[in-house]
C-alpha cells in the first residue's frame, strides 16, 4: 500500500461542472493546461510528494524545495548494504559514547542491524563529509537540545564528525566534565577548528518546577509551558540548533505523576498533555524569533523517534530484543506531536522570513528500525529485572542517518559559519 498514489489529485482537478460559458470554458482550459505543465513539471522533479496536502499548496511549497535542488530524504525504504556502516562510520571505539549504546559491548551478538542503508525515494543522501562539515562550522557552535534521544543523536554527531579529526585528544569537554552520568550540559570542543558541538539536557524545552505556593498537595510539580528552559540563553549565537521533544510529553511523565501543566502563573488542570506540548511549541517559536539571528542560526526541530515495545509497554515487560532485521508491518500512525511541530516550523518559515528553519522528518524511516535498539544489552551494571530499552539507541546505529540527513539540508542551505 503507497498513501502516495497521485491518482486522487488527478480526479478533482479534472471533475470541474462543465455548465460553464463559453469565455470561462477558455479560460479555465488554459488555467488548466498551466496547472498540469506545472504538475507534469513536479512529476519529473519530485515524483512522490504528491498526497500530503493539497495539490495547489504542495506545488508551490515543492517549487520552492526543488528550485534549491533539496529532496525528500523522509520516505523511501531501507536496503540491506554490508559495505555501508563499514565505509561510512565509526565504531564503538569512538570516546564519545555512553556505555549503553555500545550494545555489542553490551553483549549484543549479532550485527545484522548495522547492514542497512536507508534509501531515499528517487535520491541518494549524501556522503557525511566529516571534513568538510568541520571546515565550515570553523570558529562555530553546534547546539543540540532535547531529551536523551537528543543526547543520542548528539553523541553519534559527535563520532561522525570526529573522523576528520585524526588526533582525537584534540576534541575535549569544555569543563572537564565526564561523557557519561551528568545532568545538564556537555560541550565538547573541537579545538583545531575552534567549534563547540553541546548537548543541553530540557527533556521538556520549557521549565519544570515547583508549583505555585497556594497549590493544593496533589499537584507535586509543573511544567510551565510559557517559560523556556534558562538553558535557552546558551542558545543564542548558535549556529546550528538542533531541537527535539516528545518523550516526556505523555500522561505517565506528566499528569499520573502529578506533575500538571502553569500558564501564566496559574496551574491549569484541566490542560491535556498534548496542549500543553503545543504551547511549548509556541513559547518556543517566540524566543527563536526573539532571540535568534536569521542571518546566522540554522534551526532544526526533529520529529518524534519511535518506540518499539512489542508484546507489552515498558512497563509490563514489552521486548525488542526479538528483531534483528528492519521491519515493514505494524508501522504505527503518526504520532500528534509530529504534526504540532510541522505546523508550528510552518508558522516559523512564515515569521522568521528565513528558509533556515527545517523539520527534520526522521519518523517514518525510524518506525522500520524495531532492531535498532539496545533492548536487553543495556549499560553494564543495569539489574536484570529492568525494563527492556525500546526507545534509544544503539550507536552505531539510527542516529547516524538522522545527522546525515542533517548534513545534507546544510549542503542544500550553503551552510557556512559567518
Ligand atoms: C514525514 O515523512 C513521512 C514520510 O515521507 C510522511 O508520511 C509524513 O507525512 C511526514 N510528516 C510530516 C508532519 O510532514
Ligand atoms: C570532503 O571534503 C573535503 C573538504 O571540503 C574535500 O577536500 C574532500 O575531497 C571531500 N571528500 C570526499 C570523499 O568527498
Ligand atoms: C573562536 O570563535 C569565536 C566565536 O565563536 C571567536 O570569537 C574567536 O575569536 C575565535 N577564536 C579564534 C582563535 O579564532
Ligand atoms: C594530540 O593532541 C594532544 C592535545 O593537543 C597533544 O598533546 C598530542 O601531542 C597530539 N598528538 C599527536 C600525535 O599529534
Ligand atoms: C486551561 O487550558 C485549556 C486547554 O488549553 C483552555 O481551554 C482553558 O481556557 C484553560 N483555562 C484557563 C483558566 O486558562
Ligand atoms: C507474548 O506474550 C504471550 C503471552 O502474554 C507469550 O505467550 C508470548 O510468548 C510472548 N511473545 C514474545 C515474543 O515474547
Amino acid at each position: 500500500m503507497d498513501p502516495r498514489q497521485p491518482s486522487d489529485q488527478k480526479h478533482h482537478l479534472f471533475s470541474f461542472p462543465i455548465i460553464i460559458k463559453r469565455e470561462l470554458r477558455y479560460a479555465i482550459f488554459f488555467l488548466v493546461i498551466l496547472i498540469s505543465s506545472i504538475f507534469v513539471l513536479e512529476l519529473i522533479t519530485t515524483p512522490h510528494q504528491f498526497s500530503r496536502f493539497s495539490f495547489l499548496s504542495q506545488i508551490l511549497l515543492n517549487n520552492e524545495k526543488s528550485s534549491k535542488g533539496a529532496c525528500d530524504y523522509s520516505y523511501g525504504r531501507w536496503v540491506r548494504d554490508q559495505s555501508y556502516y563499514k565505509i561510512q562510520s565509526y565504531d564503538e571505539t569512538c570516546p564519545f559514547l555512553d556505555p549503553g549504546f555500545r550494545c555489542r559491548r553490551c553483549g549484543r551478538k549479532d550485527a545484522e542491524y548495522l547492514n542497512w542503508r536507508w534509501k531515499p525515494d528517487g535520491c541518494e543522501i549524501p556522503r557525511f563529509n566529516a571534513s568538510d562539515l568541520l571546515e565550515r562550522s570553523r570558529n562555530g557552535r553546534i547546539v543540540f537540545a532535547g531529551d536523551s534521544i537528543g543526547r543520542n543523536q548528539w553523541e553519534s554527531f559527535l563520532c561522525i564528525l570526529s573522523q576528520g579529526v585524526p588526533n582525537k585528544s584534540t576534541i575535549y569537554e569544555e569543563h572537564g566534565k565526564p561523557i557519561t552520568k551528568h545532568k545538564g550540559f556537555l560541550s565538547m570542543r573541537f579545538s583545531e577548528y575552534n567549534l563547540t558541538v553541546e548537548y543541553y539536557r530540557v527533556p521538556f524545552l520549557v521549565v519544570v518546577g515547583r508549583p505555585p505556593l497556594d497549590s493544593p498537595t496533589y499537584i507535586k510539580m509543573t511544567v510551565k509551558v510559557d517559560q523556556l528552559h534558562w538553558f535557552s540563553r546558551k542558545w543564542v549565537g548558535a549556529d546550528i540548533l538542533v531541537f527535539s521533544g516528545g518523550h516526556w510529553w505523555n500522561e505517565y511523565k506528566t499528569l499520573k505523576m502529578g506533575c500538571y501543566f502553569e500558564d501564566g502563573g496559574n496551574v491549569n488542570t484541566s490542560m491535556s498533555v498534548m496542549e500543553a506540548f503545543q504551547r511549548s511549541l509556541q513559547t518556543w517559536k517566540s524566543w527563536a524569533i526573539q532571540n535568534l539571528d536569521p542571518e546566522r542560526s540554522h534551526i532544526f526541530f526533529r520529529s518524534f523517534s519511535p518506540v518499539h515495545y512489542r508484546n507489552g509497554t515498558w512497563n509490563t515487560a514489552g521486548r525488542c530484543d526479538v528483531d534483528i532485521q528492519p521491519e515493514a508491518e505494524n508501522l504505527e500512525p503518526e504520532p500528534v506531536n509530529n504534526q504540532l511541530i510541522s505546523d508550528i516550523i510552518k508558522q516559523m518559515e512564515l515569521e522568521y522570513r528565513n528558509s533556515k528553519v527545517q523539520y527534520l522528518n526522521i519518523t517514518y524511516l525510524t518506525q522500520f528500525r524495531f532492531d535498532g535498539h539496545p533492548s536487553v544489552h543495556r549499560e553494564p551494571g543495569t539489574p536484570v529485572p529492568a525494563p527492556q530499552d525500546c526507545s534509544h539507541w544503539c550507536l552505531p546505529g539510527i542516529p547516524d542517518v538522522w545527522n546525515e540527513i542533517l548534513y545534507a539540508h546544510l549542503l542544500s542551505l550553503g551552510f557556512r559559519t559567518k
